[in-house]
């Protein structure tokens, strides 16, 4: 089938939260708390550029330059794959903080790629366009993950198969947590720079035995609790003494949040991604009380923080209006 050299099209990528403690680079939710808006248009063909505009509340934060922005690595990326030479023009709408474990790189990586297959007739399967995303993570993180961009790019809750390479073998949707809710608490600090890379590198690279059973217990809880609906088991889940421990020091406040929530009701409590942001599955009832304590402990320490209240999302592949 011959590749349609124009076109336009407007894609919406959610926010997600990955890991959800034992799922670490596994388990990953989208959520209706922020979207990254991505148009592509086709504007002409002989040699691929890409001309980049940016807009959005965190327009700011991302790099302009399309060499650098990782909505646009990874389309000159599919451009090479499909053996396409392209003339794009690209709006990104930043909403989706960046570096705050909100998945905000992966986003916008997901909607160019999203977003320009669907214009070529959809040459590339979803593993293909998770492939190449996860490259642009790689470039971002230092090394490939897939969580974040499966979940974005797909929806809802996802669970993430790779082989002894790290590579992708494929990605499964875990159905039934649609009616969960979650409080994100997202702590208005500086992290490091390349903060998924420090972080990453914090973990340990062994670990006991008696580590792994603990963990793959709570994985067990968390992804039974998602497929059964029930939030009180999958939110026995959010624990993990292996990760979270190695990192927690990246997240203020995170043990007394945590107990806390828990306290109040709360099923349970995770650091979203690499962290800052904190993700808690919780109650619609408890909701506002929790958030209340939530917002009474970082004020009394002397720390701005910002709370959503939101739900899984949809993923990307359902695309706006151009
Ligand atoms: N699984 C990745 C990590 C997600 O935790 O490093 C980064 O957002």
């Amino acid at each position: 089938m011959p590749l349609a050299t124009s076109g336009r099209i407007a894609v919406e990528v959610p926010s997600t939260s990955a890991n959800l403690a034992s799922g670490f680079d596994i388990v990953a939710v989208a959520h209706n708390a922020f979207y990254d808006r991505v148009e592509v248009s086709v504007v002409g063909e002989g040699y691929s550029k890409i001309k980049l505009k940016i807009e959005g509340k965190y327009a700011n934060e991302v790099p302009a330059d399309a060499e650098k922005n990782a909505v646009t690595i990874p389309v000159l990326r599919f451009l090479d794959v499909v053996g396409e030479k392209l003339n794009l023009e690209i709006k990104l709408h930043k909403n989706i903080p960046p570096g705050k474990g909100l998945g905000s790189s992966g986003a916008s990586s997901v909607g160019g790629l999203a977003g320009l297959n669907r214009i070529l007739g959809e040459p590339l399967e979803y593993r293909d366009l998770l492939d190449i995303a996860a490259e642009g993570e790689r470039l971002v993180a230092g090394s490939k993950h897939y969580d974040n961009v499966a979940a974005s790019l797909l929806g809802g809750f996802v669970m993430v198969d790779m082989d002894d390479s790290g590579s992708l073998k494929d990605v499964y949707k875990i159905s039934n947590g649609e009616r969960f809710r979650f409080l994100l608490i997202i702590p208005e600090i500086d992290l490091p720079k390349h903060k998924t890379k420090y972080s990453r590198g914090l973990i340990p690279q062994e670990v006991p035995l008696r580590n792994h059973i603990r963990n793959s217990i709570y994985l067990s809880l968390l992804i039974y609790g998602i497929a059964t609906g029930k939030p009180e088991i999958a939110g026995k889940g959010f624990n993990d003494v292996i990760v979270e421990p190695a990192r927690e020091v990246l997240v203020p406040l995170y043990r007394i949040v945590k107990k806390e929530i828990l306290k109040a009701g709360g099923y349970g409590v995770a650091i979203s991604g690499a962290g800052p942001s904190i993700i808690a599955l919780v109650d619609p009832g408890s909701i506002e009380p929790i958030e209340g304590r939530v917002h009474e402990i970082y004020r009394k320490h002397g720390y701005r923080v910002r709370t959503i209240r939101c739900r899984p999302s949809r993923g990307a592949i359902d695309l706006a209006k151009p």
